[in-house]
């Protein structure tokens, strides 16, 4: 499975911390229309559990620890969302699971469309099946 990161350009300012940034199209492969976070969650928090047909996303985790595991039905890989600057393309038909290793970790994320209920697949078999996978 090829998992892409990116390292966001990040501009320190002595004794005032970092700005780190990424643009649409440039230092990701698609253009974003939608941006969400999730916020406030414990640690231990599992969330995702499904996957999409269509859309793309970019994740990454300004404050916190946030693990991510995927799977193409194939393979399954993980990540460990750490640091600001590290962004995670998350292509579609890739299902994933987010398990917040600290309380209050923040997971941003940016996708190249809008929101769309019929756009998840939420069952794993159902994901395997779309994937061609033999049980
Ligand atoms: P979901 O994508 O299932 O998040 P997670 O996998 O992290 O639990 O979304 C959670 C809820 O939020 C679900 O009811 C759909 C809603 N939602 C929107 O209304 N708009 C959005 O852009 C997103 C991402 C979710």
């Amino acid at each position: 499975m090829i998992i892409q990161t990116i390292h966001m350009k990040s501009v320190t300012a002595e004794g005032q911390g970092t700005l780190s940034v990424f643009e649409a199209s440039r230092d990701v492969p698609f253009d974003i229309k939608r941006i969400y976070y999730i916020h406030g969650a414990p640690q231990g928090t599992q969330r995702g559990g499904h996957a999409h047909k269509a859309l793309r996303q970019v994740l990454w985790c300004p404050y916190g620890s946030i693990l991510i595991r995927l799977d193409d039905g194939h393979e399954k890989s993980e990540v460990l969302l750490n640091d600001p600057a590290k962004g995670l393309i998350v292509e579609h038909n890739m299902w994933r699971e987010m398990i917040w290793q600290q309380e209050n970790s923040v997971l941003c994320v940016a996708a190249d469309s809008y929101y769309e209920a019929e756009d998840y697949i939420r069952d794993y078999d159902e994901f395997l099946k779309h994937m061609g996978v033999e049980k």
